[in-house]
């Protein structure tokens, strides 16, 4: 029976930033896969990301949600915290360990697949579940784990955490990665806190080192990436794992899909970008899970005023106030700075429609934190970077993009610490978005980019295929095959061989 089925599972961290990429594979699966027959996606996750997929998303016949149970307040969170989104950052560590619990219900699951005569042609899981690798392996089923990271930044990551070099020299600015020479140095500015207060003993630590090794028991990785920037990244996996690496980005959420899992309508902004020249606007955004200190709020300000140069920007309330407060433009702006940039500067509050924006032709740059997602819709679209990493792979997302092999990005900042001053600040985007040999240069390569993402994605006719499509045939390829080999081979353990039906729901 299972070779008439195709069933793919996913199942991303509980956390926005995790989910919209791994939805975004999924319908990518969905659309790129049609021609295997009863294709089925299988998207796990807890209860109440599950309902708020529900909700939100336009049916599909393919992708079915299903709930694996999981109870916030068993792990000392409160009873909704089921997502990253809810919680104060350290308890975010805590809802990393509390994940580690969904492994009995995911096995349980598997196992009910396995004896319905329906086992997963694979499982799609996520970097922080390398535990459900371990499971895939002892039930032989392939296994792949996602990255929405780039490779570069994610190697980058990944070394970080498994040899913790800041520890082996306290005193030092920068450390050199052991296993990642490409990677190296690394400066004490980039390390995200995390990894900055990590000691070996504290509950990111002792959640990472084991559970990154875990991904030795993976089959391979997909990365939302393209091969022919990424490249050094993606040849640390294979050296440090042994495991396959497929990079098949960018894969994103389609506006359409997107605009119904966001509250407000792009109308308002696409219609003032209507009325401005082509490349004049600089679009910041820092992401929905970052804001900048009140100090710095002000330099940008400055800056962005005294740059004389349209902007769109995204605000958010500062560092250490709730960053999805309403915003108090008094408080945490200039004295009559919305006044005097009326009509050429555009605030917008937490959310604004950012895949359409930065397809505008009228965004000439984007001021952005390097979340791997922004980066991909803006050099999808050719915009040049202005880079102010703050957290996590960030910062090895910048140093990937101002460097020589994509060339499109300028670091002006970096993360909460350190000074930023408004002079500085308006000279940066004066060099990329003003008639300077540097900013040419950035503006060819981030076109040049386009091609490459163009490229990468093309599918109509077998002989030009793009790296990423030809990846991605591949990784189905490896699963095929493994499942081939792996017939009738795999016993079933007792006493587990029923689908926990009351917590299976699905979209149909
Ligand atoms: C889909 O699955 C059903 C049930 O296993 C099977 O009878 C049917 O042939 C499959 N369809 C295709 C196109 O393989
Ligand atoms: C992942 O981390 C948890 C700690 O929360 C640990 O109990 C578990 O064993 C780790 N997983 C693997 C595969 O080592």
């Amino acid at each position: 029976m299972e070779e008439n089925q195709a069933n793919i599972v996913v199942f991303p961290f509980m956390a926005q930033g995790h989910i919209i990429p791994f939805l975004a594979l999924a319908l990518h699966l969905e659309s790129k896969l049609r021609r295997l027959p009863n294709l089925t996606i299988t998207f796990l996750n807890t209860p109440l990301n599950i309902a708020k997929l529900r909700s939100s998303l336009p049916p599909s016949a393919a992708l079915r949600l299903v709930e694996l149970p999981f109870c916030p307040s068993d792990h000392g969170l409160p009873p909704d915290a089921e997502n990253t989104d809810a919680l104060p950052y350290p308890l975010v560590a805590r809802l990393l360990h509390a994940s580690t619990s969904l492994r009995g219900p995911f096995r349980d699951l598997l196992l009910g697949l396995v004896a319905g005569g329906r086992k997963p042609l694979c499982v799609i899981a996520d970097i922080f579940f390398g535990w459900t690798a371990t499971v895939c392996r002892e039930l032989g089923v392939f296994h792949a784990v996602f990255s929405g990271a780039s490779g570069f930044g994610l190697a980058c990551y990944y070394s970080l955490w498994v040899n913790l070099p800041h520890r082996k020299k306290p005193d030092s600015v920068e450390f050199s990665l052991p296993d990642f020479q490409e990677g190296s140095p690394v400066h004490v500015s980039q390390l995200p806190l995390t990894i900055l207060e990590a000691d070996g003993t504290d509950p990111w630590s002792l959640f990472q080192a084991p559970n990154l090794s875990a991904w030795a028991d993976s089959n391979g990785i997909l990365f939302n990436t393209m091969a022919e920037f990424d490249g050094v990244g993606l040849s640390y996996f294979r050296r440090k794992l042994g495991v396959e690496v497929w990079a098949v980005g960018p894969v994103l959420l389609s506006s359409k899909c997107r605009r119904s899992t966001t509250p407000s309508s792009p109308e308002q902004c696409i219609a003032w970008l209507d009325e401005k020249p082509p490349k004049s606007v600089l679009y910041v955004s820092f992401g929905s899970m970052n804001t900048i200190t009140a100090p710095h709020m002000m330099e940008l300000a400055t800056a962005l005023e005294s740059s004389g140069r349209d902007f769109i920007w995204v605000v958010r309330p500062p560092v250490g106030q709730d960053i999805n407060a309403k915003f108090d433009s008094g408080a945490w702006l200039p004295e009559g700075f919305k006044r005097r940039t009326a009509g050429r500067g555009l605030l917008v509050e937490r959310w604004a429609p950012q895949a359409e924006i930065l397809a505008h032709g009228a965004v000439g740059a984007f001021l952005t934190h390097c979340g791997w997602n922004s980066v991909l819709e803006a050099l999808s679209n050719g915009v040049p970077l202005l880079g102010w990493p703050m957290a996590a792979e960030q910062f090895f997302n910048a140093r990937l993009l101002e460097g020589d092999g994509v060339g499109a990005c300028l670091e002006v900042a970096r993360g909460r610490s350190g000074e930023v001053r408004a002079d500085a600040l308006r000279e940066k985007i004066e060099t990329v978005m003003g008639e300077t040999e540097r900013g040419r240069g950035m503006r060819r390569r981030a076109r040049e980019a386009r091609e490459v993402i163009q490229t990468a994605m093309r599918d109509d006719d077998a002989a030009t295929r793009g790296s990423s499509v030809r990846a991605l045939d591949e990784f189905i390829g490896a699963a095929m095959s493994r499942r081939a080999e792996s017939r009738n081979g795999l016993k079933i353990p007792n006493g587990h061989a029923s689908i926990p039906g009351e917590h299976i729901s699905t979209t149909a």
